[in-house]
């Protein structure tokens, strides 16, 4: 019999998520129940995966008043939801749970969950996606064989992408700390949950420094508006100009832009027409230095590790793609990663370029599709090895590094220590 899973929040992520277990595990699992407050979602998703009237639930309310109906959970609503609805979910007894990051940008919520889960048996795995990308599992492979020795430092750098920095973090859904979280939980906490894995030690102690440097109204130039299409007359040479970004631009951005239909429109196919009129009239038509935007588009975190190692990690909104690259240095060699390509070098030995099985396509989607693979593995029975699984309880990790960061930031860089909390 199929295992049967719900999905609570029909956005990008739950229908990404929804559609690669359909086309990669459809004979072991199906989705059983749907529910999300916007009823256009319910009426858009629920058809393509034959999810029935009587199983389509318009809150969360009426979903987890039906107990438990479902053999796992996937919740994939926005950040500020996670806690409340996961805490829910666990309380009505399901046992095995997907739930998007962040988990929260307030410590006692995520530390109260992970409790939580500890004493109701419950699997609560966050989608810290990269850990499940083969480029990542190989550079954590070799860590752990030894070959580069022990880690002294790790030089990582999220490289977000103009044009991505400017549809989520200026006009767009994580733009404001206090609707979502700040930057460097929301964009990075993907970036310390990796430094914290590969380091296999506790974090000690936490700099920071960084700013909402560039998108904001001082730096609008003279003759532009608050809206795009609002008679701007210096679009033609803003790389921001949500006309161009949304419609005209070429391929690669094209294809994130595109990805982003649905929140601009609210609506899963949608025609040019309905970008255009949520260009004109909605958040993603304002020009980017005139938004209501407050998080930080640059920031670097130094951090001290128990085992004597530290890290740097440079985020920042600027670059022209979004990649990530990463210098791991240990006591025998190196490793220097640029998201897809790998670079092994020994010291007084041989340098190597490590090639990982992976479709061309960046570790996120590749990490998306496996985090897939390995949850329906686990509801199918498969829980012999959950050690490298990012479980509520190695989240906490990222998440207080993450917090610490933005504590030492907002007070000048000064050192904040990183508190152990079990
Ligand atoms: N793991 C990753 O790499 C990754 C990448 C991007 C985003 N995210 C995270 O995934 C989450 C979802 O992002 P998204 O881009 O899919 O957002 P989205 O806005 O496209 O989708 C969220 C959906 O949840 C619904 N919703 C909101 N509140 C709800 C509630 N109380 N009950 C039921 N439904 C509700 C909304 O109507 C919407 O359909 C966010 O927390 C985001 O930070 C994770």
């Amino acid at each position: 019999m199929k295992k049967k899973i719900s999905v609570i929040g029909l956005g990008n992520r739950g229908t990404e998520y929804m559609g690669f277990l359909k086309a990669f595990h459809s004979s072991r699992v199906e989705i059983h129940a749907l529910c999300d407050i916007r009823q256009q979602a319910l009426d858009d998703i629920s058809p393509k995966f034959s999810v029935p009237k009587e199983r389509q639930f318009i809150s969360t309310e009426s979903f987890f008043a039906q107990g438990v109906i479902s053999d796992a959970l996937i919740i994939s609503t926005q950040d500020a939801s996670h806690y409340e609805i996961a805490k829910q979910a666990i309380l009505t007894g399901y046992k095995l749970i997907l739930l998007e990051k962040p988990v929260s940008g307030i410590k006692e919520e995520y530390i109260s969950l992970r409790n939580l889960a500890r004493e109701n048996k419950t699997l609560l795995i966050v989608c810290h996606v990269l850990r499940y990308s083969n480029y990542y599992g190989k550079i954590k492979e070799i860590i752990t064989s030894g070959q580069i020795g022990d880690i002294v430092t790790i030089n990582h750098t999220e490289n977000v992408g103009y044009f991505h920095f400017a549809h989520s973090f200026v006009r767009g859904n994580w733009r404001n700390e206090f609707t979502s979280t700040p930057s460097i939980l929301a964009k990075c906490c993907h970036d310390l949950d990796l430094i914290a894995w590969f380091m296999n030690s506790p974090c000690v102690s936490v700099n920071s420094v960084g700013s909402l440097n560039f998108f904001k109204k001082e730096n609008a130039p003279a003759g532009a508006t608050p809206a795009c299409m609002g008679g701007c007359k210096v679009k033609k040479n803003c790389p921001y100009d949500a006309e161009s970004l949304y419609i005209t631009d070429p391929f690669y951005k094209a294809k994130f832009i595109k990805y982003m239909g649905r929140t601009l429109t609210g609506k899963a196919s949608n025609s040019k027409k309905d970008i255009k009129d949520a260009i004109k009239n909605g958040d993603y038509g304002r020009c980017v230095f005139m938004c209501d935007n407050n998080v930080c588009d640059n920031q670097l975190v130094t951090m001290t590790f128990e085992n004597g190692a530290s890290a740097v990690l440079n985020m920042n909104g600027f670059s022209d793609k979004m990649f990530r690259e990463c210098h791991i240095v240990g006591t025998k060699g190196e490793l220097i990663g640029y998201g897809t390509k790998l670079k092994m070098n020994i010291f007084g030995g041989k340098s190597k370029t490590i090639h990982t099985f992976s479709p061309n396509i960046g570790g996120h989607v590749e990490g998306d599709i496996r985090l897939v693979s390995r949850f329906v593995k686990i509801l199918c029975g498969d829980t012999k090895d959950l050690t490298d699984i990012t479980t509520i309880d190695a989240t906490v990790a990222s998440h207080n590094m993450a917090l610490a960061a933005e504590e030492s930031r907002k007070s000048g860089g000064a050192t904040v220590f990183v508190k152990d909390d079990e």
